[in-house]
């Protein structure tokens, strides 16, 4: 990553969708993700942080136009701080933060992955500090877990558990053509008001009698993807998203009380890929921490994967994203 020192940066970031996802931190600090995941970066779903130093008592953020809560400053500021540290006595100056979303109006797909990648590479430049891409991978992780993978373009493994050492950073697998593929992301009626990834898996962590083994299939469904990742067979991967997809969402509908992100049409979009694949599309479905259905289709499929998820009713709305690049200063 290039520094240009002067005070103001600008970078972008991708989001990211987790083939193989973690569900749930290792205990004690550093955000930790307490089982490994592996993405795909997505090329169509962006965002656009400035950071500029200046002279305020505190740092301001400001979202989409509108200034950040609480909760969100708080945990940019923890971001900005390490920073800051970093820097020693060359700045103590606090940061204005203005973060846009490229994304589809209204899309209601999470955004924490690429908004923390890009605030880690723009600020970082803004404070003159210079950060390995293990490094920037590291502290967008204390932002957000996912962030972590948003730094590198392409396929990206984020190590978790014991076994990931005091302070994991993600590594990327393999370039973005490594495999001709899209996804495809149905966007459904956004419903009543999600529980947030946070609070679900902790909830999940602490009271799902199938947490356990979630976390032994994770760990082994993670090593079986990165093998069929390097071998580009994306039949397998795909069988391997959709196994993650399940095991995380049962794990989560343990929890007591259940943790409940699928809707029916987002469980009739997975219906509707497995008969699209009987068909003879290769495609296959997940979801996250809520209701769309995203599918990993080969390229020339992609089209009408989106054209048929699309006339479901519930669907408002679909997208198709080539796999994207890393995070960059512009
Ligand atoms: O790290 P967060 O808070 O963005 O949570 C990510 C949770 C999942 O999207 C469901 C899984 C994953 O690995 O991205």
């Amino acid at each position: 990553m290039s520094v240009t020192a002067g005070g103001k940066a600008t970078a972008r970031a991708h989001a990211n969708i987790a083939l193989v996802k973690y569900w749930g931190k290792r205990a004690g600090a550093g955000n930790v993700p307490a089982a490994p995941s592996l993405s795909m970066t997505l090329d169509a779903l962006v965002t656009e942080t400035t950071v500029e130093l200046g002279d305020g008592a505190t740092d301001e953020v400001e979202l989409d136009g509108v200034a950040a809560g609480p909760d969100a400053v708080t945990r940019v500021g923890r971001v900005l701080g390490e920073l800051r540290a970093r820097a020693g006595s060359t700045s103590t100056r606090m940061a204005c933060v203005k973060s846009r979303n490229f994304f589809p109006t209204a899309s209601g797909l999470a955004s924490s992955a690429s908004a923390y990648a890009a605030l880690v590479t723009a600020a970082a430049a803004a404070y003159g500090v210079e950060l390995s891409p293990e490094d920037a991978s590291r502290l967008a992780r204390k932002g957000s877990a996912s962030a972590a993978r948003s730094i590198h373009g392409g396929w990206v493994l984020l190590p978790g558990g014991d076994e990931a050492g005091p302070d994991p950073a993600a590594e990327p697998l393999a370039p973005p053509d490594a495999l001709d593929v899209a996804m495809v992301v149905a966007i459904t009626d956004p419903g009543p008001k999600k529980v947030s990834s946070r609070d679900g898996m902790t909830l999940t962590a602490e009271t799902s009698p199938y947490y356990q083994p979630w976390l032994a299939t994770a760990r082994a469904d993670a090593a079986a993807a990165r093998a069929a990742l390097a071998a580009r067979e994306l039949p397998r991967l795909g069988e391997l998203m959709e196994q993650s997809c399940l095991a995380m969402h049962a794990s989560a509908l343990a929890a007591r009380p259940g943790v409940i992100y699928l809707r029916g049409v987002t469980l009739d979009g997975f219906l509707l890929v497995r008969e699209l694949r009987r068909g003879g599309r290769s495609c296959w479905f997940t979801a996250d921490a809520g209701p769309h259905v995203k599918a990993l289709c080969a390229r020339a499929d992609a089209a009408q994967v989106a054209a048929a998820l699309g006339a479901l009713p519930g669907v408002t709305r679909t997208l198709v994203s080539a796999p994207g690049g890393k995070a960059h200063l512009v």
